[in-house]
């Protein structure tokens, strides 16, 4: 391997930047070339990539969102798309390609890996839903924004003694909605991987007032129910004054904290390693803090991230 390619796809993260950085810098340490592919598997298709130098990604570590772009493309899924994707890198005389995004990414790699071109996938999302790692990259600093915004939220609510809804991303995973909640002393969550009924929270969060509660806050999954609608069924039945708040794309904005530097500097430079020891149709993840990697396609379909069930456990007693 002598050129290599690197792209961003998918929701963007905090830390890609930092990804692409420990890519293109390990790369080069390695005597390799580096091509960076705009706006994820769109560009690729579209031909449009840049050679990258030590000094293109110079004070990338700090910077939120991904300099090379990312995109949602679904034609990606059509074999002819794919096919002039990995004529256009043989063109460019790029032999191998990182991917640094989430597991819809991942299958784009794997897809290609099958072609026979080598592809490495790094976890880039802030949703934390990947199998084969305990973190992703970007995971740490939305948990960080998510909390600073609930805290911000509970001086409203106590103000007004309301009970405050916030909604938190996570596509089907809890996770982030989970330690943010924790993180934040919430009194309720609502998860996607637990069975939601609107009654059994509005008895809840009625307990609390009959204890002399003043406000409550419930943090709530994204597409687990309308949260508005929510709002005003609690308002009704508790007699409570109920605001929602969707945090929405805030949460993929921002620098990113130093975790998810290290843990995007470490993957980054790890996908180098595995390219130039032959490793190909795998993804990097890390595991009890040690970087590991897994074929994608058993990472997609095997490697289901467990629920930390022991962490709701502590929540709930914790409320
Ligand atoms: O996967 C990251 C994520 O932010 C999810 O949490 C969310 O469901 C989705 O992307 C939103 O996608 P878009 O930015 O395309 O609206």
């Amino acid at each position: 391997i002598k050129k290599i390619g690197v792209l961003t796809s998918g929701g963007d993260s905090p830390g890609m930047n930092a990804a692409i950085r420990g890519v293109v810098r390990a790369a080069i340490s390695d005597g390799l070339e580096v091509f960076g592919i705009y706006d994820g598997y769109l560009g690729l298709y579209e031909n449009r990539m840049k050679k990258l130098n030590r000094s293109d990604v110079s004070d990338m570590i700090t910077r939120g969102g991904t300099f090379l772009g990312s995109a949602r493309f679904p034609q990606f899924k059509e074999e002819a798309v794919r096919l002039q994707a990995i004529e256009n890198m043989k063109a460019n005389g790029i032999d191998a390609l990182v991917v640094i995004g989430g597991d819809g990414s991942y299958m784009g790699a794997k897809l290609i890996s099958e072609k026979g071109f080598p592809c490495i996938g790094l976890p880039g999302t802030i949703d934390n839903d990947i199998g084969g790692t305990d973190y992703t990259i970007g995971y740490f600093t939305a948990l960080q924004t998510v909390v600073e915004a609930i805290d911000r939220l509970r001086d409203t609510s106590s103000s007004h003694q309301r009970i405050s809804l916030v909604e938190v991303m996570g596509r089907y995973c809890g996770d982030l909605t989970m330690a943010a909640a924790i993180a934040s002393g919430c009194e309720f969550m609502v998860l996607p991987e637990i069975p939601f009924n609107k009654d059994e929270l509005v008895q809840e969060l009625q307990r609390g007032i009959d204890h002399g509660k003043k406000h409550a806050i419930v943090a709530v999954t994204e597409k687990v129910c309308d949260i508005y609608e929510l709002a005003k069924y609690i308002e009704e039945k508790t007699k409570r004054e109920t605001r929602a708040t969707v945090l929405g794309h805030i949460q993929r904005g921002g620098s990113p904290v130093a975790y998810d530097r290290v843990l995007a500097s470490r993957m980054g430079a790890f996908a180098i390693e595995l390219l130039l020891k032959g490793v190909a149709g795998h993804c990097v993840g890390i595991q009890r803090d040690e970087l590991v990697h897994h074929e994608i396609e058993e990472a997609i379909t095997k490697l289901k991230r467990p629920f930390k069930a022991d962490w709701l456990k502590t929540a709930e007693k914790l409320y």
